[in-house]
């Protein structure tokens, strides 16, 4: 029998509120997020081919190392071009936002590198084409506007597309933590998200309080000129 738009609706509404039922019914208990913790970490010592003979051998938890290796290796990427945003940089506040979110930037690395050790691993990186393409685009701005009025304003533009994306990726990589029961990694990813945010917040200030209008002021005295 062909289905119908109102089977379809039905089908959907059933997945949903099997979700949600579900989603409150496995909300594990300290000593189920505890024997999560402990799969996790006896997991990722298993040899590769022991987790690919299972089937597929993919869950949360492989999902999670992917993140770690991605984001260690966008970490080290970004603390490589920070120097040059800041070199571009002309309002003192802006330079002093970036050359502590540089060295934020080396502490987080430390971060993921106590992440690894505590899934028994070494550092790992794993090329994010993510991070390259905003990194990219931000050596890109730098060029046509780095000499500019603007300069300012596109470093801030570029920056926060990077600090988005780290928001993004250690909200979900918390949450995964979370959900294995891995307490000490949620903390330390808490604590870097904390600061992704906190460095996102300065320059949207810094952006609205004084750079924009600077650059705005210059294309009005432009036109008047
Ligand atoms: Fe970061
Ligand atoms: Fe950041």
């Amino acid at each position: 029998m062909a289905t119908t738009a109102d089977d379809t609706k039905t089908k959907t509404a059933t997945r949903k509120s099997a979700r949600a039922s579900g989603a409150k019914s496995t909300k594990a208990t300290p000593e189920a997020r505890k024997k999560r913790s402990q799969s996790v970490a006896s997991k990722s010592k298993a040899s590769k081919t022991a987790q690919k003979a299972q089937s597929n051998g993919k869950g949360l938890a492989d999902l999670f190392e992917h993140a770690l290796a991605d984001i260690y290796y966008s970490e080290k990427k970004i603390y490589k071009s920070l120097p040059k945003m800041i070199k571009a940089a002309d309002h003192p506040d802006l330079i002093a936002a970036l050359t502590q979110h540089r060295e934020e930037t080396a502490d987080q690395i430390e971060k993921l590198e106590q992440i690894f050790a505590l899934l028994d691993q070494r550092p790992r990186a794993e090329k994010c084409d993510a991070i390259d393409g905003i990194l990219e685009e931000g050596d890109g701005l730098l060029e046509d506007f780095g000499d500019s009025m603007a300069a300012d304003a596109a470093i801030i533009f570029s920056c926060q597309a990077v600090e988005h994306y780290e928001i993004t990726r250690y909200g979900s990589m918390a949450a995964f933590a979370d959900a294995l029961g891995m307490d000490e990694a949620k903390a330390l990813l808490d604590e870097i998200l904390a600061q992704e945010s906190a460095t996102d917040t300065k320059l949207s200030t810094l952006a609205e309080d004084s750079v924009n209008d600077a650059a705005a002021d210059y294309d009005e005295d432009s036109e008047a000129a």
